[in-house]
């Protein structure tokens, strides 16, 4: 009979259960694991060898064989099923164990659970982790929220799992309550927010440049070289390489243009208007995903709604130049877009945020870690409150000094009828964010005539409303 005791809990052992808990027996922890899959169980107890782990199909045995008071981290699919695991696991629980929520939920489910769990004086985290399959073995980015006194308890294992960017750990303590996966929630939307931007400079690329995916590949794993380095830029260079097993053509025209998500992204977009924040990016990458998703009627749209048919661009090397700065141009946006919607939320929800600090646990182990992060982290330690990361010195003169590019760039993609509404959506948010002005006088004009909303004027103080003349010359 197994009497060990194991110092932590994992439900879930899925890819990245089982992943993540290879990761903590490697940095010295023991690990209990939970599921009611047998070929789970048996998948765990195989690849535990002779490493101080152990699991099994029985909750109640699980919970015998863990030390108290107990962490239990679950890695279950979000929504119901967590609900589930917690409804299952809180009478059995006893005062000061701890559970951290590692999937991907919805921060307003993380608030619910602390608040349904408080009561019986579990605690309760709610902790983003970024990574995938080979992140969770090998080091992901850790973005925890909840109780300080239970991160601190937790931190060195934490710190021990995580990625590493100049010996420095990618997790710290972001906030209490549900301020982990709201972080995690802006993570996924800004990647949600890269990916378009990359798909649609792969697009013209493609098809004004007409570059082969051999050049692509060369394109972008030389972007990857530059100020561009960052993950995901390396990841599409490999894809471009990878051949298809039955056709042998390359794998990336095999794929239906059909995107999936999760939800993350759509969730971002629904905050942030909640918030009234900006962050066309992001919703522009969310609303792509989904015309995407419309391709039997994509297909037959085609056939009836004539554009312009594209052309070639005169010169290979001189668009790849241009996208360069129009990809890094619009990307600088989607990191303020993110920024700006975590500062705001911030307040809102009493998080107490440090965009510094989220900056730095992003520059490893996440999907947009990135070089870039190095810089927004700068910026944000030098003004903590800094309003928009594009007025940060560096960031606003790289933004004034490759405009001109994102501009031609947009200009031919118009022109060539491909669409490109993130990149457009980037200088958009740039050009609005600098107008001092704003159109915004006639909708506060047209909102007083239809429905005597009212209006505040540039040249006095208070609220006005106008009988207005109706008359139409
Ligand atoms: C990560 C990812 C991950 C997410 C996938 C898929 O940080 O490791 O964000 O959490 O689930 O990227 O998301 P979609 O299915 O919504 O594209």
């Amino acid at each position: 009979m197994n009497t060990t005791v194991y110092d932590y809990g994992m439900i879930g052992l899925g890819t990245m259960g089982r992943n993540l808990a290879l990761n903590m027996s490697d940095k010295g922890n023991s690990v209990m694991g939970y599921d009611r899959n047998e070929t789970q169980v048996k998948n765990f107890i195989t690849e535990a060898g002779n490493r101080t782990m152990f699991a099994s199909t029985s909750l109640s045995q699980f919970l015998k064989a863990l030390k108290t008071p107990r962490a239990i981290i679950l890695l279950v699919p979000a929504g119901k099923i967590t609900d589930d695991v917690i409804n299952e696991l809180k009478p059995l629980l006893s005062a000061n164990d701890l559970i951290m929520d590692f999937g991907n939920s919805h921060f307003t489910d993380t608030n619910r659970r602390i608040e349904q769990l408080s009561s019986s004086k579990i605690h309760f985290m709610g902790v983003g982790i970024s990574g995938g399959e080979a992140g969770a073995r090998f080091g992901p980015s850790i973005m925890p929220g909840g109780p300080q006194e239970m991160y601190n308890n937790i931190a060195p294992m934490l710190q021990s799992v995580s990625a590493k960017v100049n010996n420095e750990p990618c997790v710290t303590w972001l906030g209490p309550g549900s301020a982990g996966h709201y972080v995690k929630m802006v993570h996924n939307g800004t990647e949600y927010g890269l990916m378009q931007l990359i798909a649609e400079t792969y697009h013209i690329l493609k098809t004004i440049g007409q570059l082969n995916n051999n050049e692509l590949h060369d394109v972008f794993a030389a972007w990857n070289k530059g100020k561009m380095q960052s993950y995901l830029i390396e990841i599409t260079a490999s894809i471009f390489l990878q051949q298809d097993e039955f056709t042998k053509n390359s794998l990336v025209d095999m794929i239906l243009d059909a995107a999936k998500q999760k939800g993350t992204g759509g969730w971002t977009t629904e905050d942030a208007i909640n918030l009234q924040v900006p962050i066309p990016v992001i919703d522009t990458a969310v609303n792509m995903r989904n015309l995407s998703a419309y391709k039997n009627e994509r297909l037959l749209a085609q056939q009836k709604l004539q554009g312009p048919k594209a052309a070639a661009f005169h010169s290979k090397h001189e668009l790849i130049e241009m996208m360069e700065q129009a990809l890094h141009f619009s990307i600088i946006t989607v990191y303020a877009q993110g920024m700006a919607l975590l500062q705001a939320a911030s307040k809102k929800y009493e998080y107490g945020l440090q965009p510094a600090a989220i900056a730095k646990i992003w520059r490893g182990g996440c999907i947009i870690r990135a070089a870039l992060l190095e810089d927004i982290h700068t910026a944000y330690t030098k003004q903590p409150c800094l309003l928009n990361l594009m007025l940060d010195d560096n960031f606003s003169s790289g933004l004034i000094n490759s405009q001109k590019q994102i501009r031609n760039a947009i200009k031919i993609a118009t022109e060539n009828g491909i669409p490109a509404p993130a990149l457009m959506m980037a200088l958009a948010y740039y050009d609005s964010y600098r107008s001092g002005w704003l159109p915004a006088n006639l909708i506060q004009a047209q909102r007083d005539f239809f429905g005597a909303h009212t209006y505040e004027r540039i040249d006095r103080e208070g609220i006005f409303h106008t009988q207005w003349n109706t008359k139409v010359k």
